[in-house]
């Protein structure tokens, strides 16, 4: 079943521990947090679920190794770069950020020496966690609007060295929240602790959002997803136009791709380069 299973991506159009746990710090407060990971919480994982949800369990597919051409370029732009601080968007709903988001961290936590954290940022509905078969517990929201500490909400999947900070329950204040200064603060916080880091962000979409546009100070780059069949011209050009001056877009990622031949070739004409993949 899964061999049916087609995407492509494409990509690169344009282009430690201190002692005071974070939570202890009352909400909204812009003062750079630490945050202690002693207590990172180790989940068991379904690898059935995993499948199913086509998220990559280790082993070796077509779809599979897209994603590791995609870790090993986005990882070479991002060090290229001096950054670590990576923003997962599209469009609009459903093109596939979560599913892509989720990847390229397990991709890259498969790196013998990159540590990746892979934060739900999308808190008008946070599905991170779900996507993993796992029940909603607490997480981004819980830290930003009632200062649970951070170091209770990470979990450790046992997928190489990835930690997940899950979204929790979720608000309908998501820009809001995503631009206060305590958001500010963790962002700092996560993009200092270790350098080498790579934190991987699963955003809203872009188009009828403030989030995106909010959350972006904290990040130094975007994947922009695009899903083949889907995405229209208009609105592709409307999320750079509106993401122009905000944020850098390190590529452009063309998901799904095998639905509709006439407009994957519409959606070439931004990109530069596909990573193909099919399982
Ligand atoms: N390359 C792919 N091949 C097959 N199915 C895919 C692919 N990418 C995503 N999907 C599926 O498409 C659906 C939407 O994907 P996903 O949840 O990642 O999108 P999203 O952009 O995060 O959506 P939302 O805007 O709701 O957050 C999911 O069921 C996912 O499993
Ligand atoms: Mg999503």
């Amino acid at each position: 079943m899964m061999d049916q299973l087609q995407s492509a991506m494409s990509r690169f159009k344009a282009q430690q521990a201190t002692q005071t746990p974070l939570g202890s710090s009352p909400p909204h407060a812009a003062a750079p947090p630490s945050i202690v990971y002693s207590r990172t919480r180790s989940i068991t994982i379904q690898e059935e679920v995993l499948r199913q949800r086509r998220i990559l369990t280790g082993h070796g597919s077509p779809f599979a190794d897209a994603y590791k051409i995609l870790r090993t370029q986005v990882l070479h732009r991002l060090r290229e770069n001096g950054w670590n601080m990576l923003g997962v968007t599209s469009p609009r709903d459903g093109e596939g950020k979560t599913l892509t988001a989720i990847n390229l961290a397990i991709a890259t936590a498969a790196e013998p020496t990159q540590t990746v954290l892979l934060v739900d940022a999308d808190l008008r509905a946070p599905h991170v966690q779900e996507e993993f078969g796992l029940e909603q517990g607490p997480g981004l929201t819980e830290f930003l609007l009632e200062g649970r500490p951070i170091e209770e909400l990470l979990l450790y999947p046992g997928l190489g060295r990835l930690i997940i900070l899950p979204g929790g329950r979720g608000t309908e204040q998501s820009a809001e929240v995503l631009a206060s200064p305590r958001m500010a603060a963790l962002g700092k916080e996560l993009k200092h602790r270790y350098a080498s880091r790579v934190v991987i962000v699963d955003l809203p979409p872009v188009l009828d959002r403030a989030d995106v546009l909010a959350f972006s100070p904290q990040l130094d780059a975007l994947l922009l997803v695009v899903e083949d069949g889907k995405t229209s011209e208009p609105d592709l050009r409307q999320a750079l136009h509106t993401l122009k001056g905000s944020a850098s877009i390190l590529g452009t990622v063309l998901n799904k791709v095998g639905h509709d031949q006439l407009s994957a070739s519409k959606v070439r004409r931004f990109v530069s380069r596909d990573i193909k993949s099919s399982r």
